[in-house]
């Protein structure tokens, strides 16, 4: 298995060879990417309101693998909801309690009172089922991982600036989210304090460095995308050079490092420098969010499976693929999951990813000849390879802007924290990343990054969030 950019066989179909432009990404075109990424997050830590938002997290450490605590945790943004209890074991280990409860679509598109009134009931149930361990009239404390693009002003303070991975409520965005859970807990007389909001993104860097010592960035490549790195708070210009002075002043509520959630995702909004297809323009204009989220639409759980469908349409339409025939699953839009595409690349054998065509995507036996099942593998390892090579254009504009792509001695390894469900299951991910790092870093940086998945990163963060020390309001 060639790992990256791999050019077909000239036994596909011109229309579809003719499609591997907005694939295969050379070295000039990677460091052409990373350089627009980089000129994206010196914008974005310049100037309030931008897309890539460079939001501060007022998150002034990472833990270091001694604490010791139990804390509860709430997790909303990805799959499902997740209420979790978790208890550091103070030896860079921690046990986990967790349920999982599924946000309709009813609920992801109705009045944010509804949905919050659902997490509050949702963390009370957890609360009676699991039993938690605080006295009886204390509150509990709660880390909110909220993965969603928040302005936070204070550790436990945030407005949500837009809805993201296909939630749309109505009354939330411009509204403090940290209060809209409070309200409803408060409501219901659920004795538990929402003290810290992180990104899930965040939760990884600090889960990660509590597990394997201090990370530089945490990264999710789930639903969505999106990473969180460690700045220094000088170079967070938005915040002003008297917050900028405070900070560095001293005292326990100041830093000089500060967790900067990019919201990476969003980058590119412009289409300046992303290989944008017509198959992702479709996409997007087809999605409840069109013209953001792009580069989330090019590399996330949510869309590529969407991205290979509308390619194999466009090919059926030339008659080119099934020779012109279809299935109602496959002109069903979001009918492929990315799942299958993840079945597609694993695949052993040509009959499982006949399965897939004929019992997933219900195309008919009779019509799948050997050479679509070649176009059909053809387009799974376009797409998911230009995922992994986008990623890794993300990672390393990260560790270019932070100035760590020089090496500063031996053992200086740059440490990765991820999660999300395509670092998980898509295969060859990593590899495919890594490829695209050497041709970006050299061999030699490449090398020195260190990536491991911190699973369950995004609730387990939240616990920390609410133990570390925080500064007040700044900006
Ligand atoms: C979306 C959200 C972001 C989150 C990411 C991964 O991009 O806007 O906040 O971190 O998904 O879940």
């Amino acid at each position: 298995m060639a790992p990256t950019g791999t050019t077909s066989s000239t036994s596909l179909p011109a229309e579809a060879q003719a499609l591997e432009k907005y694939f295969v990404l050379d070295k000039a075109r990677l460091n052409e990417i990373v350089s627009g990424f980089r000129r994206e997050f010196k914008d974005g830590l310049k100037n309030f309101g931008r897309d890539t938002a460079m939001i501060p997290s007022y998150c002034l450490s990472v833990p270091n693998g001694t604490e010791v605590g139990t804390f509860l945790a709430l997790d909303l943004g990805g799959t499902n909801l997740r209420v979790c209890e978790i208890k550091l074991t103070g030896n860079h280990d921690f046990t986990l309690k967790q349920q999982k409860y599924k946000v309709s679509e009813a609920l992801k598109h109705g009045d944010a009172k509804e949905l919050f009134d659902y997490i509050a009931e949702s963390v009370d149930a957890f609360m009676t089922e699991v039993g938690t361990e605080n006295g009886e009239d204390e509150a509990v404390h709660l880390g909110f991982t909220f993965s969603f693009p928040v302005e936070q002003t204070a550790l436990d303070k945030g407005k949500l600036l837009t809805w993201t991975k296909g939630f749309a409520c109505k009354n939330a965005i411009g509204h403090d989210v940290v209060k809209l859970l409070q309200d409803a807990l408060d409501a219901k007389h659920i004795k538990v304090k929402c003290s810290a909001l992180v990104n899930d993104t965040v939760g990884t860097l600090l889960s990660r460095s509590y597990q394997h010592g201090p990370a530089l960035i945490g990264a999710i490549f789930g639903t969505g995308t999106n990473g969180a790195y460690i700045d220094r708070v000088e170079t967070i210009e938005k915040l002003g050079k008297d917050a900028i002075a405070e900070s560095l002043k001293g005292g326990p509520d100041a830093g000089e490092f500060m967790v900067i959630n990019t919201e990476w995702g969003a980058i590119d909004n412009g289409r300046h420098v992303l290989p944008v297809s017509p198959f992702d323009n479709k996409l997007d204009r087809e999605s409840i969010n069109p013209r953001k989220q792009a580069f989330e639409k090019m590399v996330s759980g949510m869309y590529l499976g969407e991205i290979v469908r509308n390619m194999l349409l466009y090919l059926i339409d030339f008659s080119v693929l099934f020779d012109g025939h279809s299935s109602s699953i496959m002109n069903t839009h979001y009918g492929l999951d990315t799942a299958l595409v993840s079945e597609v690349e694993a695949a052993k054998s040509d009959d499982e990813v006949i399965k897939v065509l004929t019992n997933d995507l219900g195309m008919a036996k009779e019509v799948v000849k050997p050479a679509d099942v070649e176009i059909f593998k053809w387009a799974c390892r376009m797409v998911s390879s230009r995922a992994a090579s986008l990623s890794a254009c993300a990672l390393a504009a990260v560790i270019l802007h932070t100035g760590q792509a020089q090496s500063k001695g031996t053992n200086d390894t740059i440490d990765i924290g991820m999660d999300g469900s395509v670092a998980e299951f898509l295969p060859f991910f990593e590899e495919r990343m890594r490829a695209a790092l050497r041709l970006i870093l050299g061999d030699d940086g490449e090398k020195r990054v260190k990536m491991g998945l911190a699973k369950d990163g995004s609730g387990v963060g939240g616990k920390f969030a609410v133990s570390l020390p925080a500064t007040a309001a700044v900006g």
